[in-house]
């Protein structure tokens, strides 16, 4: 089996300071994909299956047959929990006494070996749980570490804990020792092969300073009575009860660069909100249900992280009332103006038309994007509403056969070009208030016609005001 990815990247360091780097990016990764993302952190980190005892949901607990079958059914590590026994031997077993798990009874540390391996540590799972019961669990012994090592050598990874070290003195020398003379610890292991995991913090701290590569977990009963920053100084990450434990625990320990591998998780439900919360491993009595949570996670994280690409946007002119174009079939496509949401719809058959409430002054900034059913959205496409509206007829004011200018009012900044039949005689371009004033070369005769047009800056023309020159005596004549 080999050690999985997300221990991988602890494991080729041989520099301390190197490897807290390493954990930092590892720890960076998951903050960037939490949230939109983190369910995308479970894409790019498999979350650790931890077999509890093996896969003791379906096999008596700490033996060869749920050690099997954990390791059957995929997970990425095993759980052994130690204890020692009178003439200190390490064993396989959670309590510190034989009674739950075997036939007979008495604490472990007073019973030698050869006393032990003589108990059935099988038929009171046939009995607890007859639907699960098989026959061949009634031969079941009780594994001393060295039988796990031998049966399993590094085909497996190992997620051993230090059980009450006040009861067992010598055990975690015991035990450094056996691992090393298998090297799962030491030089020449790799490393991640082994977790060592621990309620007591002195067992860990010793083991710190003597394999300072050692992956090792803080276990605890109450997440938010861990010391987070403490634990940093020696372990590489927390084992906390979930049961208690928020979302924020997961994030401060990241904060504090340590993995959050949680127990003991049994459902698929507590297993997905977990992973979404970005934990990096859990124990879990049902390896199978682990994985299937596990695959569940991580394909809705590839589904929900590709954004559609941006929409295609046909030309919106400033009398249009709707805004059509191409994207990504049954996405959402929302036009907006600066922040504001003017309109949305969604595409059919990879086409939308979106009915805007009304018409947009020529020259407003449109952003259209596209949103998947995951809300994914894409980049914005860009689009500036075109002018497509002539300026109205210009006003002109009354000439006389001795002005030498077209006076009015039009759009303001359009041209002004005044005609005599088809000659251009002067043009201009009007001011901010719309006023102009076209400059004449020369004096019109009275009762020519002129004609005046207005050219917006988008180049549409306006139609013509036609203006007849009248004489100026004839005028003041008329005015008297
Ligand atoms: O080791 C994590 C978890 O197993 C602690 O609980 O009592 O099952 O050893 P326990
Ligand atoms: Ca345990």
């Amino acid at each position: 089996m080999d050690v999985p990815n997300i221990i991988k990247k602890l494991c080729y360091n041989d520099d301390g300071d190197d490897m807290k780097s390493i954990l930092i990016v590892l720890v960076l990764c998951f903050t960037l994909f939490s949230g939109t993302a983190k369910a995308a952190g479970t894409t790019n980190n498999k979350v650790l299956i931890i077999a509890h005892r093996g896969d003791s949901g379906y096999a008596p607990e700490h033996t060869m047959a749920a050690y099997n079958l954990a390791k059957e059914q995929g997970t990425d590590y095993i759980e052994l929990d130690l204890g020692l026994t009178k003439d200190e031997h390490l064993i396989a077993i959670h309590d510190d006494t034989i009674d739950r798990t075997t036939l007979g009874s008495g604490l472990v540390n007073s019973l030698t070996l050869s006393e032990i391996s003589l108990l059935n540590a099988g038929s009171w799972f046939n009995e607890k749980f007859p639907d699960k019961a098989k026959q061949e669990y009634n031969g079941l012994k009780i594994p001393t570490l060295e039988d796990v090592i031998n049966h399993f050598g590094t085909s497996i990874n190992y997620y051993i804990e230090i059980k009450n070290p006040e009861e067992y003195p010598g055990i975690t020398d015991n035990l450094l020792k056996v691992l090393e003379s298998h090297q799962l610890i030491g030089n020449n292991a790799i490393r991640g092969k082994v977790i060592i995991e621990s309620f007591d913090r002195n067992s860990l701290k010793m083991i710190h300073k003597k394999y300072p590569n050692l992956v090792l977990i803080q276990l605890g009963d109450y997440p938010e009575e861990m010391n987070l920053a403490e634990i940093a100084t020696y372990a590489d990450g927390v084992g906390p009860n979930y049961s208690t434990m928020k979302k924020e625990f997961v994030e401060n320990a990241h904060k504090n660069h340590l993995l959050v591998h949680c127990w003991t998780v049994n459902n698929e439900t507590d297993m997905k909100k977990l992973i979404s919360w970005g934990i990096d491993g859990f124990f879990t009595n049902y390896v199978d249900i682990g994985k299937k949570s596990q695959n569940a996670m991580i394909t809705a994280s590839v589904k929900d992280v590709t954004a559609p690409s941006k929409p295609v946007v046909n030309q919106i002119n400033d009398y249009d009332k709707k805004v059509t174009g191409r994207a990504e079939t049954s996405s959402t496509v929302t036009v907006k103006a600066g922040s504001k949401v003017l309109a949305n719809a969604i595409t059919k058959a990879g086409k939308f038309t979106i009915t805007l409430k009304s018409t947009l002054k020529a020259g407003t900034k449109l952003s259209v994007t596209a949103a998947d059913h995951a809300k994914n959205v894409s980049d914005a496409t860009i689009e500036i509403v075109v002018d497509k509206t002539a300026p109205r007829t210009p006003t002109v004011y009354q000439m006389k056969n001795n002005d030498k200018k077209v006076t009015g009012k039009t759009e303001p900044g359009a041209k002004i070009t005044v005609k005599y039949g088809k000659k251009v005689i002067a043009t201009a371009r009007a001011g901010k208030s719309g006023k102009f004033s076209a400059k004449l070369k020369s004096f019109q005769k009275a009762g020519r016609t002129l004609t005046v047009t207005a050219m917006d800056m988008s180049g549409n023309i306006s139609t013509k005001r036609t203006i007849k020159i009248v004489n100026k005596t004839a005028l003041k004549r008329h005015l008297r």
